[in-house]
């Protein structure tokens, strides 16, 4: 836990001292900010911030901290960090090849459905021990909190064997422990049917329910249960009868749904109280109305369409009907191979006509939200988590998304430590 105050912060934008857990709807609009702040963590926490003007009534206190680590953010920005609440970062390699696949006219279902997708990354992991699969983990956990993620998820998913999906929450349970952001954990043993139960996928649906939920729910490996509930994966009845066994431990439901198609993952979630349902590539009318009946947070992951060339989500559609939206990576080797928060918020931007402000709440505190980290993440408030960033020098919010691809994190905070700076 560390202590630093940052001094001359061109805008603190962020503040929110209301208590509220998401921003919906036109709310999301607005990114309350002070213009030419200062910002005080202390132990970790967010202790204060206030005008430069009134500066001087402060510094004394300030001054009688020992070792006090004193940053001067002229013409930059700060902000909290951003929540990252979709991944599957423990993966063993990169899938270029499929990429490569796609460019010459194949389809992500196509490959998928001829055994390559989530099927050849599980084989590969199968071959990998947990110590291997852990450092590759954490180096991309290192990569992220470099531009800027300051709480993060991570999916299980790609072991698809009883060993190897314990396998992979172990490593996200190591990670939790050795790494100064919040990690929530998700089992994702319906990501995919394997091959050896292509001929009966009920048996493969026995085992994720009756030996791998209880192995999980024992060793506690898991914060929240997820199914890949799409055409081609899981059907509504399996993903409800997974929704209904975990909640037995436990344990309430992120989905992945709707990505590619309109298949009933939106109804499914909401049913079963998800804590968020996730992709939403296709919607119709009857999704959003189910989801303004619920407390189900949409997630967005626009890399994924960007990547495959899918429709975007309709958030802007979403948001002006009263909905919060959250937006996330999906970092994975498949579809979205760039767990950077930043390149999600341009995506949003550009493709989702999100205003900058509106991005920026998605991916913080509604990203909270989704991850159960209300009242710790997400937003500048007194008492919650230090976790922010400076920005680099740049004109304006704005700025930020607009230069797509241009990582405009310059110091990353966590616990008021610095973990990154980015020249
Ligand atoms: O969120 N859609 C399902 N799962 C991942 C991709 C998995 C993969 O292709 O490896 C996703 O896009
Ligand atoms: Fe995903």
């Amino acid at each position: 836990m560390g202590s630093v105050l940052i001094k001359n912060i061109k805008a603190l934008y962020g503040i929110d001292e209301s208590g509220a857990k998401i921003k919906a709807g036109s709310a999301m609009a607005t990114l309350n900010a002070l213009e030419n702040a200062w910002l005080w963590i202390e132990d970790g926490l967010i202790a204060d911030y206030g005008s430069m003007k009134d500066f001087d009534l402060f510094e004394e206190r300030f001054m009688r901290v020992p070792g006090i680590d004193i940053k001067d953010a002229s013409g930059r920005f700060v902000l909290p960090s951003y929540v990252d609440s979709h991944t599957h970062l423990v993966f063993s390699h990169s899938r270029e090849e499929e990429f490569v696949m796609r460019i010459q006219g194949r389809t992500y279902e196509e490959i998928a459905a001829a055994g390559g997708g989530i099927l050849n990354s599980a084989a590969k992991l199968r071959q990998m021990s947990e110590n291997e699969l852990l450092e590759g983990a954490y180096a991309r956990l290192q990569e992220v909190m470099k531009y800027g993620t300051g709480a993060i998820e991570i999916k299980s998913g790609y072991g698809l064997t009883v060993e190897d999906e314990l396998k992979i929450l172990r490593v996200i349970k190591r990670l939790k422990l050795i790494s100064p952001i919040e990690i929530k954990a998700t089992f994702l043993g319906a990501h995919a049917i394997p091959t050896e139960f292509k001929s009966n996928r009920k048996a493969y649906i026995d085992l994720v329910v009756n030996e791998m939920l209880p192995k999980v729910a024992e060793e506690q490996l898991a914060d929240y249960v997820d199914v890949f509930c799409d055409q081609g994966f899981f059907t509504v009845e399996e993903t409800d009868l997974i929704l209904k066994e975990a909640a037995k431990y436990g344990l309430r439901g992120k989905i992945h749904g709707n990505e590619l198609g309109i298949t009933g993952g939106v109804q499914v979630a909401v049913a079963n109280n998800a804590l968020s349902v996730d992709h939403l590539e296709h919607m119709g009318q009857e999704e959003i109305d189910c989801l303004k009946a619920s407390t189900t947070m949409p997630v967005a992951l626009p890399n994924c369409s960007f990547f495959l060339g899918l429709p975007y989500a309709p958030v802007r559609k979403l948001i002006d009907h009263g909905l919060p939206v959250c937006l996330a990576t999906d970092y994975n080797p498949g579809s979205s191979p760039n767990g950077r928060m930043g390149f999600v918020i341009s995506l949003a931007c550009i493709q989702m006509k999100l205003t900058p402000e509106e991005a920026i709440n998605a991916a913080t505190i509604n990203g909270a939200y989704a991850l159960d980290l209300s009242d710790t993440h997400g937003s500048i408030t007194r008492g919650k988590r230090g976790n922010v960033f400076i920005t680099k020098e740049v004109p304006s919010l704005a700025y930020m998304p607009y230069s797509f691809g241009v990582p405009n994190v310059e110091t990353a905070i966590i616990g008021g430590r610095t973990v990154a700076v980015n020249y």
